[in-house]
């Protein structure tokens, strides 16, 4: 029997995305537990999508936010300069192993495959961009483009963002698509450790 929340969901959200569990809800979560909507205490072993890695709702991570939305809780950086956004960056400059590494901040994984999609056709001229078999980079058009983890995700899109280039992990037919679009590949992206199509 279908719950009272999956029955609601149907009615007013679109049926466009699968779950992995059709009928579970999730009510809170603390730490390395998540507690359902049927009373039961799950072991989440997905730190929701890798996106909780201290855990879900670690107290220092609670106070860091409710502290922002206390004090501001929107500004577009194309409008001005927010300090915290700069703080960010510069933090992140100091642990990523990218020398003078500079941070665009973004909403979603789709979004920041997007923005780097776009940097590199802008900064190297070239359209092409090889992605790698079974890999996911996100939902919206240009990501989708790069993305074979499950084909169906691509199914009613077709043709998506053209130049894009889909390889086995075999450095022969790598070099070979460069060599075929000689002087147009501007880029690759590549999920290392791959977790749909994995
Ligand atoms: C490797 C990778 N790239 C991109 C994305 C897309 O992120 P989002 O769903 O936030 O758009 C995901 C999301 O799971 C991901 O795992």
């Amino acid at each position: 029997m279908k719950s009272d929340l999956l029955k609601r969901f149907k009615k007013v959200c679109p049926q466009v995305l699968g779950r992995y569990f059709e009928d579970f809800g999730i009510k809170s979560g603390s730490g390395c537990y998540v507690y359902g909507t049927d009373d039961k205490t799950y072991l989440d072993l997905s730190s929701g999508i890798a996106t909780c890695v201290t855990g879900h709702c670690h107290p220092e991570v609670v106070d860091a936010a409710s502290e922002q939305v206390n004090k501001l809780i929107h500004i577009c950086i194309g409008v001005a300069l927010y300090e915290p956004y700069v703080k960010l960056a510069e933090e992140i400059r100091k642990i990523v192993p990218i020398r003078n590494a500079q941070s665009f901040l973004c909403q979603s994984g789709s979004e920041a495959v997007e923005a780097a999609v776009k940097l590199a056709k802008y900064a190297t001229r070239r359209p092409g961009v090889i992605a790698f078999k079974g890999g996911f980079h996100g939902r919206t058009l240009g990501a989708l483009s790069l993305t074979t983890s499950k084909m169906k995700y691509r199914d009613g899109y077709e043709p998506l963002l053209q130049n894009s280039f889909i390889a086995p992990y075999d450095i022969k037919v790598v070099e070979g698509i460069i060599k075929a679009n000689k002087g147009k590949i501007g880029a690759a992206i590549i999920e290392p450790m791959q977790g749909e199509g994995g």
